[in-house]
């Protein structure tokens, strides 16, 4: 028998010593009393692909930040384990950041309640801890836990990298504190890409259970992202009633730099599943770094 605490031996990748950074957890604050409906505007599709984002990270970041509180004692590397106080620091105040979104949503009648609530319900009873398995059973759940968060992780940092370099919202007049928001989370994920997938190493999961989770997690998150989009259009009090979204909104907002195209996340995935893959191959943390420095929200936390 074996537990999460005997294959969590020994120095994790040397890889994680490049782009070796402190992870500060920001003490961001936003105004969301003029946000418009339709933040980007005259655009309700590219704003609700961007709204998916607030209704799942409330309580999916929650999710991160529990199971890699449970994730600590298991942890044998000293650096890792600083990585992995700053990860959990920032999630936190990501998830407080989107929940912002959410009461702004309320107070514009845009009733996300119902799916929020599945979305919680999926992240809590679903992927959530197990306390009445056996140890051995909650320590192997923990495993999957921390492989499933590596595969999100993979996507955040790949949205993350994208929305520092999309002039698109600049251009079109996305509300400022609305892409502040993003760009200072996305810097975040940038900043942290490779947490979770050390963490996942650590423990010693093999390239088959990474390449597992993605397997779940990709489909996933594809069909959270057509149901919330779905769900918005169903709700939101300035479309015509009976408007839907169309894959052809997707595609025009793609290839005028609003969302990020099809090719990112099918080239994203392949790199997942490649054996000797890093996160840290990703790039994009100059930009970050950049962007921190003059990010609002940012700049007055300090
Ligand atoms: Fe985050
Ligand atoms: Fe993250």
């Amino acid at each position: 028998m074996y537990t999460v605490d005997d294959r969590a031996a020994g120095p994790h990748d040397a890889s994680l010593d490049h782009e070796r950074l402190v992870l500060e957890a920001r003490d961001v604050e936003f105004d969301w009393a003029r946000l418009p409906v339709h933040y980007v505007p005259d655009e309700p599709f590219t704003t609700h692909m961007l709204n998916v984002l607030h209704l799942l990270l409330p309580a999916g970041e929650e999710f991160f930040v529990e199971v890699f509180k449970r994730a600590l004692p298991f942890i044998k590397d000293d650096q890792l384990r600083l990585d992995v106080q700053g990860f959990i620091g920032q999630e936190s105040v990501h998830s407080q950041a989107h929940s912002g979104v959410c009461e702004r949503f309320a107070a514009q009648h845009l009733h996300v309640t119902p799916y929020t609530d599945q979305v919680r319900w999926m992240f809590d009873k679903v992927l959530g801890s197990k306390p009445h398995w056996s140890r051995r059973r909650q320590d192997r759940w923990l495993l999957e836990q921390v492989s499933f968060i590596s595969a999100i992780e993979h996507y955040t940092a790949i949205l993350g990298e994208w929305i520092l370099n999309t002039p698109a919202h600049d251009a079109i007049g996305t509300d400022p504190v609305m892409l502040d928001m993003l760009r200072w989370h996305g810097a975040e994920e940038v900043e942290h890409k490779a947490v979770a997938f050390d963490t996942m190493k650590h423990l010693r999961a093999g390239y088959w259970r990474q390449v597992r989770a993605q397997l779940v997690v990709s489909p996933a998150m594809l069909l959270l992202w057509i149901r919330g989009v779905r769900y918005l259009y169903s709700v939101d009090p300035q479309l015509p009633p009976g408007t839907r979204p169309r894959w052809r909104d997707y595609v025009n907002a793609a290839r005028r730099g609003l969302l990020p195209g099809p090719l990112r996340f099918v080239r994203g995935i392949a790199d997942y599943y490649r054996p000797g893959f890093h996160p840290s191959q990703l790039g994009g943390l100059g930009r970050a770094v950049d962007y921190l420095a003059i990010s609002p929200a940012a700049r007055s936390s300090r």
